[in-house]
């Protein structure tokens, strides 16, 4: 590891100027960022901060429910999940209704898998060993109604080789369920080779969009994808419990979730103690009552991200990633993941003996990043990081790697976020 000194003496040339050069204008968000004022904040690859309207939503959420009580119901909230759903639906594009919201993002991967029929010869599931471990949960959960379960290896733990990956789905496959970008890596898939590899098969495409949406343009109905799931706590600063799913108009009539509940039938209120009758629409994707609180928090970080438009986002993404890497190489510290900012998503992970250590000490000091074993310490600048910000991680970091012991990382858990 090198000095201090030594950091900005080399990390400032030549791209520190130049990434300084234009103005950001994304930076007058940072006052609708409460935490901004008080902290380092590189996290929003996990949490992403809290806009300060959203306090407001949650008084409007209050006040609704202390003043018209449970007329509520039919004066928007029970609505919320495809209004809400719509907002996401922008983002990631969905059309009007095709969208609805779940609690998380695993509930919606398992109800997309109970709407499978898994005996047969067609039951294979496609996925890679880098999947989100819900999902890969869920996915074993299938195995016992029959599911054959291929998951593709990583060489390195951190990348997904597209060849592997596209030579496992064959005429058996029935789902393929991949992540846009490996939440441990930030590695970009080719999602698009692998709609057209399984469509070519006959097999339907789940996509976890949970570390793209809101970081890195994605287009569902452009892609031809069937499925898509993701959630509202990183990038898309919604804060927890507000998932979401989109399915693609066209599997509506034919898909019959197992996960279900009254709000999926066509008639919810006629309360009838038979098999259910499935909605037409995409309420026939949901199950109970909704998370109301958590959608009327969630809504003012969507529009936020669609307000500046999310390839404003990863343009600047990308420029800060690059310089975060350049400091990264000055200083010393191996990049885990993608160099390639093509194949990076909005987070850029590094390999520092005794990671879950050092972002302790690192929090400790208001500078927030967090820690995956077998990747490293992630960091993400997003739309409202200025780039002294990342020096002053830089400079934190590399303080925090003197102050260590010297030797190599044991700890097994992820740091506190
Ligand atoms: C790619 C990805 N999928 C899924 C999840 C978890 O989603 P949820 O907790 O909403 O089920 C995460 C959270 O870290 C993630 O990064």
């Amino acid at each position: 590891m090198r000095p201090i000194g030594d950091v900005f003496a080399r990390g400032h040339e030549p791209i520190a100027y130049y990434t300084r050069m234009a103005a950001d204008d994304l930076l007058h968000w940072r006052s609708e960022f409460p935490i901004l004022a008080n902290s380092v904040y590189l996290v929003s690859h996990s949490l992403g901060a809290m806009p300060r309207r959203t306090r407001d939503r949650l008084d409007e959420y209050a006040d609704t429910w202390a003043t018209r009580g449970v007329r509520a119901w039919s004066e928007g909230w029970w609505e919320l999940p495809r209004t809400v759903g719509d907002l996401i639906g922008r983002i990631i594009g969905a059309g009007p209704g095709e969208v609805v919201m779940h609690q998380n993002q695993s509930i919606a991967q398992a109800t997309v898998l109970s709407a499978m029929d898994w005996r047969g010869p067609r039951n294979g599931i496609v996925t890679e060993r880098l999947n989100f471990t819900s999902n890969l949960y869920l996915f074993h959960a299938v195995e016992r109604e029959g599911a054959r379960l291929v998951t593709v290896a990583s060489d390195d733990g951190l990348t997904v080789p597209l060849d592997r990956l596209l030579a496992a789905i064959d005429e058996t496959t029935r789902l393929v369920s991949v992540s846009h970008v490996i939440f441990k890596s930030a590695f970009i898939q080719d999602i698009a080779a692998v709609i057209r590899r399984a469509h070519d098969v006959g097999a339907l495409v789940l996509v976890d969009l949970y570390q793209s949406a809101g970081t890195v343009p994605v287009d569902v109905r452009a892609l031809g994808a069937d499925f898509a799931t993701g959630g509202s706590v990183k990038w898309l600063c919604g804060g927890p419990g507000a998932g979401y799913l989109y399915v693609r108009r066209e599997h509506w009539g034919t898909l019959q979730p197992r996960l279900t509940g009254w709000m999926a039938h066509r008639e919810p209120f006629a309360f009838e103690d038979r098999p259910i009758d499935y909605a037409e629409d995409a309420y026939r994707f949901l199950n109970g009552t909704p998370n109301v609180p958590a959608l009327y928090a969630a809504r003012s970080g969507y529009e936020i991200v669609h307000e500046i438009g999310v390839p404003a986002i990863r343009a600047k993404s990308m420029r800060q990633t690059q310089y975060l890497v350049s400091l990264a190489d000055a200083a010393g510290i191996r990049i885990a993941g993608p160099r390639d900012v093509a194949h990076r998503g909005g987070t850029v992970t590094l390999d520092v003996p005794s990671g879950y250590a050092i972002a302790s000490a690192l929090a400790a000091r208001d500078v927030i990043v967090d820690y995956r074993p077998g990747a490293g310490i992630r960091v993400a600048p997003h739309f409202y990081t200025s780039d002294e910000e990342l020096d002053t991680f830089i400079v934190e970091l590399t303080r925090a790697m003197a102050a260590q012991p010297a030797r190599a990382a044991t700890a097994t858990t992820s740091a506190a976020y």
